[in-house]
């Protein structure tokens, strides 16, 4: 049996002003009125075959734990809600999973806010992948680039093994433009699509070779977890504690048993609001337009206007993004630098 995992912690800074700090990119509904996080716990359902609300852990903020309540409730899951005092990245995250987990329980290790239309395709590349994980290895799923993107972990292909998986010779996470733009040139690498899958205990066995500290802190902090309902909350002190790496810089990065398995499905991080815009057809002039909005004498200009009437008259390569109590214009070459907008925001306050 597979258990999947959903990290919701996240801020979602590059999608202000739509995302915010007390309302995440994960929780707002994106997509057909739904949210990224449901979306997600839907895609996860189908590994708890047989199961009337299958079985789902949630790891997130204690700030959102009604969010999360909610997108489990609206996707028809159940399961424990484990939930940080504080934000202490992605390794801290997994770690508090794992302990929470039986040591031979597969755990599938997903973020809360990509988008993959394929359920099928995505459950069919996570099973192929399994006797791999029962055999000991890491696993990550890789996905073809597309362009030399500085946001996401790179990895070399290596060798095809027996189980059908391929050996990863290095892994690159988050390289800078001319880095990025160099292993394209290379080839032979692909995204690391941010998902994995290992035992409780392999995971648990790479944080102590690689992230003693953290795992101490992660141990500590749920030994004697307060149980309320769903909600398990670890002890805030000593969570508190834990050094915030993510687990790529943490472990995959130096682990030696990690294997890729490649996806062809159609995958987004929906990490910019290129990517937002992309999930939204164009028209004729590639403008795109989500809600209220119209664009005349227009190219590829997005609009998401929720609410009120937004019109770009005459405009090329745009994104205008329409919230009740802030705007955001900005060249589409720009999108990735939105999260330093926040931070000069917050530097003001
Ligand atoms: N519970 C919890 N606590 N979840 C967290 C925390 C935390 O402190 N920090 C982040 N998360 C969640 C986010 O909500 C997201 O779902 C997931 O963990 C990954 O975190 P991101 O912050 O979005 O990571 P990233 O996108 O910069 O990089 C990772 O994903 C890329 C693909 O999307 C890396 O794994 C890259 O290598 C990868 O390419
Ligand atoms: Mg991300």
């Amino acid at each position: 049996m597979i258990q999947p995992v959903i990290l919701c912690g996240g801020s979602g800074t590059r999608l202000w002003p739509l995302s915010r700090k007390s309302f995440p990119k994960q929780f707002v509904p994106l997509i057909g009125g739904r949210s990224l996080l449901q979306l997600t716990l839907e895609r996860v359902k189908p590994f708890g075959q047989g199961q009337a609300r299958p079985e789902t852990i949630c790891v997130g903020s204690e700030e959102h734990r009604f969010f999360i309540r909610d997108a489990a409730e609206a996707a028809g899951t159940a399961g424990t809600i484990i939930l940080e005092p504080v934000a202490r990245n992605t390794a801290a995250a997994m770690a508090l999973a794992a302990l929470h987990a039986a040591p031979d329980q597969k755990l599938l290790f997903a973020p809360a806010d990509h988008h993959i239309p394929d359920i099928d395709a995505f459950v069919r590349m996570v099973q192929a992948a399994a006797p791999a994980a029962d055999a000991g290895a890491m696993v990550i799923f890789g996905v073809t680039p597309s362009f030399p993107s500085t946001a996401y972990g790179y990895v070399e292909q290596g060798a095809g093994n027996s189980n059908g998986g391929f050996a990863v010779s290095r892994f690159i996470e988050k390289p800078d433009a001319q880095k990025a733009q160099q292993l394209l040139l290379a080839g032979n690498v692909l995204w690391n699509a941010g998902i994995f899958l290992c035992t409780a205990a392999t995971l648990l066995h790479a944080l102590e070779k690689h992230a003693p500290d953290i795992l101490a802190a992660c141990r500590k902090a749920i030994a004697n977890p307060a149980r309320d309902g769903d909600f398990l909350r670890p002890d805030a002190q000593a969570f508190a504690a834990c050094r915030s790496e993510s687990i790529d810089y943490a472990v995959i990065e130096k682990h030696d048993n990690v294997v890729v398995f490649p996806f062809s499905g159609a995958w987004s991080d929906v990490g910019s609001w290129n990517a937002v815009a992309d999930l939204t057809p164009p028209d004729a002039a590639g403008n795109r337009i989500s809600g209220n909005g119209s664009a005349l004498a227009a190219e590829t200009t997005y609009i998401h206007a929720p609410t009120r009437r937004v019109v770009a008259l005459g405009t090329r390569d745009l994104l205008i993004i329409d919230t009740p109590d802030a705007l955001l214009v900005a060249a589409r070459s720009a999108a990735e630098q939105v999260k330093s907008v926040v931070a000069a925001l917050e530097a003001e306050e």
